[in-house]
């Protein structure tokens, strides 16, 4: 490497995505040399495609139990020194408006290109050089850092923070450099996997289901999975198979083969009126207590599937047996629509790699791993970004 061709600074971060801008404002901010490289053409891409073009960009309700990873506990020290309030207060410094959608979602009102902006400001306040359209064919460890091998030339590095993100929407740029850069520097992985993706139905269940694609029910999804939450939000049928907030939720959790449960009366029983005596027990009264819960074109499928034998008086075991499958619809995915779709990517570099505080590689000091390429993934909800944010301004802090 020829010296003078050589450029140097105290910290690279690699990806500039929500994480990456975050970080490298913080790292300038203290003062480092910082330079932000990115492949895409602009930054923040996914920001801007975010929340559909409003980005919901925090939870007030974040915690670490918000979030799936080997580790349960990893994410708590990162969200506890950078919170949503203290994104709030970011957003309402450069008097971004924004509005709180249900479950503490808080949304921009005009457009995430707000969020762009101010991050984009942020880093130039802070004195940070952005390279884009720029690749990194190669890295490796120096004397004093290390050296990275890139299309704008040779650079040196003190600290390397890398925010490359998952493998979520390739069309967008995603690619699985910080896994293998991980890898290149011996540290483990938790298998990457789509998470917040919809579900693919068996050619069967798209036969009975898939024309009602469009319908939607409020439900309770449950995976089979010890220790998974439930999600009480609307499931919807698509043309290939289920979305909807709750199936994203917990598809996260899921692994090929296994069952997938819908509680499609989270309400309560459906039919306890119709055990009553001298109540009307024939098929008209349980399409009409079934039409109370479900949109009319569902339950009448469901009576096709389940009740097919017209009947002038259902036996309490018929009934029962009913109301047990409304809130217990049992489906195995086929698969899931995959990285093409899914809103993140679950898995990543392991946790028990990384410092908490502070997101370095315990092993390999001076690098730094950020955001979606860790093992934290959060649920639909303003979750994942208030992940990017934190992680982003404790290896801003740090590096
Ligand atoms: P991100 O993926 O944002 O950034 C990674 C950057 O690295 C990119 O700029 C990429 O170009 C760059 N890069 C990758 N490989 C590289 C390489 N080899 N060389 C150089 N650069 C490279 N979350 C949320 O909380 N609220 C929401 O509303 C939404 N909405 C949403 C909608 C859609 C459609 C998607 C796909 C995702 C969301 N998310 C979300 C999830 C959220 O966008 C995501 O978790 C964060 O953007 C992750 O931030 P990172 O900075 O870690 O990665």
């Amino acid at each position: 490497m020829l010296e003078s061709a050589v450029q140097s600074y105290d910290v690279v971060v690699l990806g500039a995505g929500a994480a990456g801008l975050m970080a490298a404002a913080e790292a300038g901010k203290r003062g480092r040399r910082t330079l932000l490289l990115d492949h895409a053409d602009r930054v923040g891409k996914k920001i801007l495609i975010s929340g559909g073009g409003r980005s919901n960009f925090t939870n007030l309700g974040c915690t670490h139990e918000n979030f799936l990873s080997e580790n349960a506990h990893f994410a708590r020290s990162a969200l506890a020194r950078f919170t949503p309030q203290d994104m709030v207060a970011l957003v309402e410094r450069y008097g971004i408006a924004y509005h709180e959608k249900t479950l503490g979602q808080l949304f921009c009102d005009r457009t995430s290109r707000d969020l762009v902006a101010l991050l984009e400001r942020e880093c130039d306040e802070a004195g940070v050089r952005t390279l884009l359209e720029t690749t990194v064919g190669g890295v490796r460890r120096g004397d004093a850092g290390f050296e990275l091998e890139t299309t704008a030339g040779a650079v040196r590095t003190a600290s390397l923070i890398v925010a490359t993100g998952g493998l979520s929407i390739p069309k967008m740029g995603a690619t699985g450099f910080g896994y293998e850069l991980a890898r290149q520097f011996g540290l483990a992985i938790v298998e990457p996997r789509p998470g917040l993706v919809p579900f693919t139905f068996s050619a069967e269940d798209r036969e009975m289901w898939c024309d009602l694609s469009g319908v939607s029910v409020e439900t309770v999804t449950v995976s089979e999975r010890k220790k998974a939450p439930s999600f009480r939000e609307k499931s919807l049928i698509t043309h290939r198979g289920l979305s909807g907030p709750a199936v994203l939720q917990i598809s996260s959790y899921w692994r090929p083969g296994e069952e997938v449960t819908l509680d499609l009366a989270p309400g309560g029983e459906v039919f306890a009126a119709l055990l009553g005596v001298g109540a009307r027990r024939d098929t008209a009264a349980v399409f009409g207590a079934l039409k109370g819960v479900l949109p009319g074109r569902w339950a009448e499928r469901w009576m096709a599937v389940y009740a097919p034998e017209a009947s002038q008086a259902y036996t309490n075991l018929a009934l029962a047996k009913l109301e047990h499958r409304l809130h217990h619809w049992t489906v195995t995915p086929a698969g899931s629509e995959g990285y093409g779709k899914a809103e993140v990517t679950a898995g990543g570099v392991s946790t028990a790699e990384l410092d908490p505080r502070t997101l370095e590689a315990r092993r390999v000091p001076g690098l730094y791993f950020i955001g979606e390429v860790v093992d934290v993934t959060g649920w639909l909800g303003g979750y994942n970004f208030q992940w990017a944010w934190a992680s982003g301004f404790c290896a801003g802090q740090a590096a």
